[in-house]
């Protein structure tokens, strides 16, 4: 089987998912939408385009660590072995690892947006003819099932692009043990987590002059449009990003120019000028942070690996 692309199977639920998210978000008093959906097609091509500005440093700083350290990160990475990665989205950092582990079994993207998991998966069958690709469409919040191809291999997790500051610290506990869970026995996790830093910098790496996360932002709205029957005028809101130095994350919202009204799937929602809706965290960590956070999760951190400036990190953690 290996070198043929299995196609990613699509879950039934995620519309029904997704309108329930809507409605809930938009019910509480202090309005949010979860960033999981901000990867339909529209929004994973977006987030590509932001990797490239000059002022979206983790990608580079991340691919750059890859880049110096994969033949390390991944010396183990065998015939019995499968890669598995979490939100695999473009799965262009995976191949860094993947030059350097040609004898590697597997390798398992998981994804809730199934364009970027089918695009990416194309593409990686002819760069690594030899190996199986055998995409997964799921959450990985929620317990997920491994193809037997994949379970039956010794299992290394990768959850690269600092996806993990998505979560509160405790939801990222949770996360971590589960993936504890998906990967053990034996397992191992690669995982990407941004630094700590100047508040400009951090600020400047979410409210781009160009205008493309604000866009990425407000795809969130024109996904409800189009895939929820929403009346939601994107003129009538603007992105904002802002650093909570206390909670030590990056906050994105889309604030309501004026009062307004809109309807989705059916229900009204109202909106005051001013009001905000809170659609992203992204955790920043230190070092010793994230391991203690690993340590709470049941991994043991092992290796740690940083650009030359101290702006990302990538850690590894062995299941004990
Ligand atoms: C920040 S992007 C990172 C993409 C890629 N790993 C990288 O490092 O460039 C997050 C990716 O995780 C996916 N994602 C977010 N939440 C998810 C979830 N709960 N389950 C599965 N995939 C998820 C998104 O669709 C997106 O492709």
């Amino acid at each position: 089987m290996a070198g043929e692309t299995a196609r990613a199977p699509r879950p039934a639920e995620s519309a029904v998912d997704f309108a329930r998210d809507v409605v809930d978000g938009l019910s509480k008093p202090r309005k949010s939408l979860s960033c999981r959906f901000f990867y339909d097609a529209r929004g994973s091509r977006l987030f590509e385009i932001i990797t490239r500005l000059p002022d979206y440093y983790p990608t580079r700083a991340e691919a750059a660590i890859l880049a110096a350290n994969a033949a390390r990160m991944i010396e183990d990475a065998r015939e019995d072995a499968a890669l598995v990665e979490f939100g695999s989205g473009s799965s262009r950092k995976t191949e860094i690892l993947l030059e350097q582990a040609p004898a590697l079994g597997a390798y398992a993207p998981i994804d809730v947006s199934d364009h970027a998991l089918e695009d990416a998966s194309r593409r990686l069958a002819k760069l690594f003819p030899r190996l199986a690709v055998r995409p997964i469409v799921a959450d990985f919040c929620r317990p997920i099932r491994l193809p037997a191809e994949i379970s039956g291999r010794r299992r290394i997790g990768f959850f690269p692009g600092s996806t993990i500051g998505n979560f509160t610290p405790a939801e990222a506990v949770g996360l971590l043990r589960s993936m504890r869970g998906a990967l053990s026995p034996g397992g191992r996790l690669i995982v990407g987590v941004d630094l700590k830093k100047d508040v400009d910098r951090l600020l400047r790496a979410y409210n781009d002059a160009t205008g493309v996360t604000a866009a990425f932002n407000l795809n969130l709205l024109g996904r409800i449009n189009r895939e929820l029957d929403g009346g939601l005028d994107l003129g009538a809101f603007d992105h904002e990003a802002v650093y909570d130095e206390r909670e030590g994350r990056i906050e994105m919202r889309l604030v309501s120019r004026k009062d307004q009204a809109a309807s989705i799937v059916g229900r009204e929602f109202h909106f005051r000028r001013g009001e905000a809706i809170h659609t992203e965290n992204s955790y920043k960590y230190t070092i010793e942070q994230f391991r203690r956070t690993a340590r709470s999760a049941g991994w043991t951190p092992r290796r740690v690996w940083t650009d030359d400036e101290r702006l990302f990190s990538v850690h590894e953690l062995v299941a004990p």
